[in-house]
Formats: structure tokens, sequence, C-alpha cells
């Protein structure tokens, strides 16, 4: 073997990474509505915030808007299917007034936290919301009820000036997304000023944003910088560069594509985290490491915290199809 003259550097690669069983059944569903109904198909909004992934299935056939009013008359027969963030209520009445067939690619895991948001209104409790304004899941859940009956949380400050508007039991429910520990400081704080406030009965944050956040902190001690493959609109993979941040990397950067490297940042390291939000496809984070190979004699050494198995089924819809070939 040859010696090489490049610098070594050891890539400590998180896992879990990428891809959670959300993303996963949002852009299969993209792909089999494709199959079975022929292009074009419709998606609201970008069906998972990678501009990788929204640009291979427009190769495909998909259509993306913001609105459904964006889709012209001649094609309001073509399907239509709602991102894994959720949309509001009246998205499907909308569609529905519509005469559209939309298929709803809401991951399992947020239609969860909306159906506790209407528990809550059924039994006369106030609900907060803790999330991160105009993030579409945010804009979703506030959106299972009447404008105004949810207010929305942000900061731990936000806890302590909060006035309940009504005399009823206070309910709080949470965007799937956040940081764990931001949010149990501001969870902190609304418990000692209302004992009584309900929580949820199983965590509103998602199994995948919890192990992604994980991984992250136990890879951040043995490394100098931290790259998290992601778009800077995706919220799991935002604070997951924060956690990086806090955890002491010195360079804890976002990036999208290998290209966007500021390879200045990385001149002299030796030890390199990597991980990727969860809507993050693994071909960007295979891309990132190439790159580095090119500057560096590289080393990968996988660091796992957590095995994930979860999956949830396709809309009934699409269930007794095929799934596309690999
Ligand atoms: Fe769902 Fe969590 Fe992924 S809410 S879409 S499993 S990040």
């Amino acid at each position: 073997a040859t010696v090489s003259d490049k610098p070594a550097l050891t890539v400590h690669l998180c896992a879990p990474r990428g891809f959670c069983a959300g993303v996963d059944r949002a852009i299969q569903i993209v792909e089999l509505a494709l199959e079975k109904y022929g292009s074009p198909v419709y998606v609201r909004h970008e069906i998972v915030h990678n501009k990788f992934v929204v640009d291979s299935l427009k190769d495909k056939g998909a259509i993306f808007v913001e609105e459904l009013e964006e889709i012209p008359s001649d094609d309001q027969d073509r399907p239509v299917i709602f991102s894994a963030h959720g949309v509001p209520k009246s998205v499907p009445e909308d569609a529905r007034a519509r005469n559209m067939f939309f298929l709803d690619a809401t991951c399992p895991l947020v239609s969860k936290v909306h159906k506790e948001a209407q528990i809550h209104e059924r039994r006369d409790r106030e609900i907060l919301l803790i999330g991160h304004t105009g993030h579409p899941e945010v804009i979703g859940t506030m959106g299972q009820l009447a404008e105004g009956t949810v207010t929305l949380i942000e900061t731990e400050d936000d806890a302590r000036n909060f006035i309940p508007k009504t005399d009823r039991q206070l309910a709080f429910i949470t965007q799937t997304t956040l940081s764990v520990d931001d949010t149990a400081g501001i969870v902190e704080v609304l418990r000692q000023r209302f004992p009584d406030i309900v929580a949820p009965h199983k965590e509103d944050i998602c199994y995948a944003t919890t192990n992604r956040q994980e991984a992250v902190k136990a890879v951040a001690p043995l490394v100098e910088a931290m790259i998290v493959v992601g778009a800077p609109n995706s919220s799991n993979s935002q604070r997951l560069r924060e956690v990086a941040e806090r955890s002491g990397c010195r360079v804890s950067s976002l990036i999208q594509r290998a290209s966007e490297i500021n390879w200045s940042d990385f001149d002299k390291i030796t030890t390199l985290g990597l991980t990727a939000g969860a809507s993050a496809p693994e071909t960007l984070v295979e891309e990132i490491i190439e790159a580095f190979r090119q500057r560096f004699d590289v080393t990968v050494e996988l660091v796992r915290t957590a095995n994930e198995t979860i999956s949830f089924n396709l809309p009934r819809e699409l269930r007794e199809y095929p799934s596309p070939t690999p």
C-alpha cells in the first residue's frame, strides 16, 4: 500500500441519521401515485424539506404548488398529495369542495399531535403549542382548530409571559422536530407556573428527532467540526446543527450539497462529525464523504446510539400497489 500524502481525517458518522419513517413514507406516496395514476401528480408544498428529493420527484412528473388554487382547472382531476408536515383542516375541506382526489402524506406522528389538539378541545381545555412560527407543521397543527384557539409558545420567555385567555384547564402539545433540551426548558417554565397543565401522554417530539439529536451529542465531543446535511428550512436539521454547536463543536455547518462546503472551515481538522436531517437522502451524505476523500485520507467510524425499526403504513389507495423497483 502506498502512503497517502493527504492529511488523515477520521469521520465519525452519526447513526441514526437521515430519512425517518415519515419522510420515507411521504416520498413513497408520491412515487407510487405517479406509477398508479401517471403524471402529473400535484404535491402541495415541498413533500419533505429537501431540494434534491423535490427535484428528483419533479423529474418523475410531480408538480409542486403552495396552495390548491395554483392547480390549473384542467388538472383538477389529477391527484394532489399533502406534504409530510401536515395541513390545516381547511385544506382537505377545500379539496373536497373542489372534488379533488387527494392523498395525505402527513406523517402519522404529526397526525397524532393533531388528534391530541382535538381531544383537548373536546375536553374544554385551553391549548398551547410549543413550536416555531411559520413552519408548515405549526400552521397545520394550529389549523386543526378555529383560528385563535391555539396559542403558540416559541421560547422560555413566551412561556413566562403567557397569559391564559380563559379559566379553562391548560394543555400543551408540541411540534415534532424541536430541540429536546429547549423544549424541556419551556415545559419546565410552564409547569412551574401552571402545575396542572396537561402534557402529552407520550412525547410529541418524534423518535427520529430525539434519536438524531442524541447521536450528535455522542459524536460532538469526539470531533472538531460537525456537518449536518440538510436544508435551511428543515427544522430538525437546524436543531441538529444547534445541538452540535452547543455541544462544543467549533464549526457546525448545515449544508445541502458538497458544493456548499466552505473548505477553509475544515482546513486543519483531523476529526469530523457527520449527520443528516430526517429529510436528507443518504446519497448526499455519501457525496460529502467523497468530497472529503478528495482532500483527506478518510477513515469512517460509525457511532450508533439507537436502532430504528419503525415504519408506517401507506394510505389505503396505494397499499395494494406494488412498490417501485429500485
Ligand atoms: Fe414524522 Fe418525525 Fe419524520 S414527525 S416525518 S418521523 S421527523
